[in-house]
C-alpha cells in the first residue's frame, strides 16, 4: 500500500483576507465549495490503494486539521506537528521516518502539497501507477507538467531516455526559464513525488546529511498523544531550512520523471484562482452575493454582504467580514507585501 503523505504546512498569505495565520489556505474550501483544498487532497488518492494518511503541519493547525480529516471518514492518520517550518525537506524526512517506524522502510510514500488542484482524477491515479514500478526500483520519482510560462517559482525538468531525469533545475532566474520554455525541453516539476522511505532518506543523507541528522534527532525525541506526533522545538529549530528540491531533487542520481499530462494547478493567489475558475459571458468570476454591471475580467468574492461592481475591469475583490480586498489582478503576488505590514503596523 502507499502512503499519502500530505504537506499542509504553508500558510497561504497571498490569499489574504481569506486566508489567516489561524485558518491556512489549504483548509478553505477555495475551489469546491465542500472540501478544502488539503480535503480534496486526500480524497483524490482514495482510488489508490492508500494506507492511512500521514500529514505535516504547523502545530497551531492541529484541531482544524484533525477535524477536516476526520469529517471525510478519515479514522487514522499520523498528524506530525511542527512548531516551526523547516521547508520541505525536512518536512518529508520527518514524514519517511514516521514511514519507517509504522510501516518499514520499503514503504512508498506518495508526497503531495496540500494546496494544489487537480480535477482530472483518472489522469492522476494512471500516472501515479505508472511510476509505482518506477519507485520499487529505489527511483525518486516525479511528475512533470508541461510548462505554460516562464514561472520562476517552479522546478524545471529535462527528461533523458526511460524516464531519467537529465536536470533538474529548482527556480531558475527569468532569462533561463524563458529558454526551457522555448527549447521545448523542460517539464515542471509538479511538487509531487514518490519514493520508498529509504530511497529517501538516503539520499537525502548522501547529500544534506547535516539535515537528515537534525531531523533524525528531533524525532527521535518526538512526543505522541493520539493520532498527533509532537517534535520538540527547540531541536527542530537546529534543522537547516531547505525544501526538497534544492537539497534532494537536484543533486541526485536516483531521479525519474513521469509525465503528467492531466489538469494541475498550484492555487497560490487570487490570479491563479481566477485562471482556474469558470468563467461568465464578460469573463468574469463572482462567488457569493455579488452583482457586477459593465465589469469584465474580475474575480469577485463576497463572505457576508452583497458585493456591487460597475465598469471596472481587471481588479480582484475579496470580501470578509472584517476585511476587505481590493486590487489589480496583476498586481496579486503583492498581497504579501499588506500581509506583512498588517503583522507590524497592527
Ligand atoms: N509541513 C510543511 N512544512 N509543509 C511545508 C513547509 C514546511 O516547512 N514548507 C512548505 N510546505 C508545503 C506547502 O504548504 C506546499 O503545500 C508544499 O509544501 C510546497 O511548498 P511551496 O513553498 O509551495 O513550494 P513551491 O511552490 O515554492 O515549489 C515547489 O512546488 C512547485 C510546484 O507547485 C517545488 O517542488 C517546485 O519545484 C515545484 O515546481
Ligand atoms: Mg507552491
Amino acid at each position: 500500500k502507499i502512503i499519502p503523505v500530505i504537506l499542509a504546512g504553508g500558510v497561504g498569505s497571498r490569499l489574504w483576507p481569506l486566508s489567516r495565520e489561524f485558518f491556512a489556505k489549504q483548509c478553505l474550501p477555495l475551489v469546491d465549495k465542500e472540501y478544502s483544498l488539503l480535503q480534496q487532497t486526500i480524497l483524490r488518492t482514495l482510488s489508490l490503494e492508500v494506507a492511512d494518511p500521514i500529514v505535516v503541519c504547523n502545530e497551531d493547525h492541529r484541531f482544524l486539521i484533525a477535524q477536516q480529516l476526520q469529517s471525510i471518514g478519515v479514522k487514522k492518520s499520523s498528524i506530525i506537528l511542527e512548531p516551526k517550518g523547516r521547508n520541505t525537506a525536512p518536512a518529508i524526512a520527518l514524514a519517511a521516518l514516521e514511514t519507517v517506524r509504522s510501516q518499514s522502510d520499503d514503504a512508498l510514500m506518495l508526497v503531495l502539497p496540500a494546496d494544489h488542484v487537480i480535477r482530472d482524477l483518472a489522469a492522476f491515479e494512471a500516472t501515479i501507477k505508472q511510476a509505482v514500478e518506477l519507485a520499487k526500483d529505489d527511483a525518486l520519482v516525479t511528475f512533470g507538467v508541461q510548462p505554460m510560462r516562464p514561472e520562476t517559482g517552479y522546478g524545471y525538468i529535462r527528461s533523458g531516455e526511460n524516464f531519467a531525469v537529465a536536470e533538474f533545475v529548482e527556480k531558475p532566474s527569468l532569462e533561463k526559464a524563458q529558454a526551457y520554455l522555448d527549447s521545448g525541453e523542460y517539464l515542471w516539476n509538479s511538487g509531487m513525488f514518490l519514493f520508498r522511505a529509504k530511497a529517501f532518506l538516503g539520499e537525502l543523507a548522501a547529500h544534506r546529511d547535516d539535515i537528515y541528522q537534525a531531523v533524525n534527532h528531533a524525532y527521535q525525541q518526538r512526543s505522541e498523544d493520539l493520532d498527533f506526533v509532537r517534535i520538540d522545538a527547540e531541536l527542530f529549530s537546529q534543522c537547516p531550512e531547505e525544501s526538497i528540491d534544492f537539497a534532494v531533487m537536484e543533486p541526485t542520481k536516483k531521479a525519474k520523471v513521469v509525465p503528467y499530462v492531466g489538469d494541475w494547478s498550484d492555487i497560490g493567489a487570487w490570479d491563479a484562482l481566477y485562471d482556474y475558475a469558470d468563467k461568465d459571458a464578460d469573463n468574469n468570476v463572482l462567488l457569493g452575493d455579488v452583482m457586477a454591471e459593465g465589469a469584465s475580467n474580475c474575480f469577485i468574492r463576497s463572505e457576508s454582504r452583497l458585493v456591487a461592481a460597475v465598469g471596472v475591469s481587471d481588479l480582484v475583490i475579496v470580501e470578509t467580514a472584517d476585511a476587505v480586498l481590493v486590487m489589480d489582478k496583476n498586481n496579486s503576488q503583492n498581497v504579501k507585501k499588506i500581509v506583512k505590514r498588517i503583522k507590524t503596523e497592527g
